[in-house]
């Protein structure tokens, strides 16, 4: 599971192609929030399909493209869909759009996830920030031989940027939007957790889980840009949250999309506000 993956320079020669703005903001839209691309004003799509490389994405509520245009005024690179480990798919397919945005101008990557609440405050709907994270898919994004202008073994201590994230939580209590911060755990997936599972990740320090966003983020480091993330708890973990003594049943991803969905009518103005505030930086 080393493969290069498509090459960032050629996809972003597309994007360039197409696209008259030169974002420096890319944001990548976690399950059920892709509702934030009717945010873009004068929206460029570019479907995955068109990038050399690129494998069309499967999973119910990812649609895999590119829409370019503005948010509150300031050129936005959205990305709607992302790649995953849990399709069977090589680190560098999961890298390709991180990598494809650098290659394009991106110098600041916001990702959002969906993700299964740990720690007990963590409840459906709500909106955290990703602090540090855990990898326990035991994948690298970087497996294999480095690529041009990635360090071999890049440096994780700060893989969420502090400031930005004190920007964040700045823009949040102006907005009256209550986001706390918190551990993000990567497993595979595809399956969701056991409740053995759960336990051992609380132990591990983890407050919420999800399948995605560590590949990113790390790729993102690697490659010198800044990363700011949200989780929106769209369900309490496996085994976790029944407040009447049950264990909160079972988890489906329609339930994931739908709490998403929703949750993600928070977030959506949020990032809003935030945009000028990332652009400026
Ligand atoms: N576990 C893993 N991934 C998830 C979950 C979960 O509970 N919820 C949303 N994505």
């Amino acid at each position: 599971m080393s493969g290069r993956g498509p090459c960032a320079a050629d996809c972003a020669r597309v994007l360039a192609e197409r696209i008259e703005l030169r974002p420096r903001v890319q944001i990548v839209l976690g399950s059920g929030l892709a509702g934030l691309e009717d945010r873009v004003q004068d929206p460029v799509v570019v479907p995955f399909a068109d990038l050399p490389g690129f494998p069309s994405t499967s999973v119910a509520g990812h649609r895999g493209r590119f829409v370019a245009g503005r948010v509150a005024d300031q050129p936005v690179l959205l990305q709607a869909g992302r790649f995953h480990f849990y399709e069977g798919l090589d680190a560098g397919v999961v890298a390709a759009p991180v990598r494809t945005g650098h290659a394009f101008g991106v110098r600041t990557v916001v990702l959002t996830n969906a993700a299964g609440g740990i720690r007990r405050d963590l409840a459906p709907g709500n909106l955290v920030l990703i602090e540090d994270h855990v990898n326990l898919s035991f994948r690298s994004v970087l497996a294999g031989p480095p690529h041009p202008g990635e360090p071999r073994f890049p440096d994780m201590s700060r893989p969420y940027d502090p400031e930005l994230a004190r920007l964040a939580l700045d823009a949040a209590l102006k907005a009256g939007v209550r986001l706390t911060q918190g551990t993000y755990g990567m497993v595979l997936g595809p399956q969701f957790e056991t409740p053995a599972e759960i336990r051992a990740l609380r132990a591990a320090g983890v407050d919420m889980v999800g399948m995605s966003t560590a590949p990113e983020a790390t790729v993102a480091r690697a490659l010198g840009q800044r990363v700011l993330a949200f989780s929106l708890i769209t369900n309490w973990a496996s085994g976790l949250g029944g407040s009447d003594g049950d264990d909160g049943g079972e988890i489906g991803h329609e339930d994931v999309v739908a709490v998403g969905e929703a949750a993600g009518k928070v977030l959506g103005p949020l990032l809003e506000d935030l945009v000028p505030v990332l652009a400026a930086e």
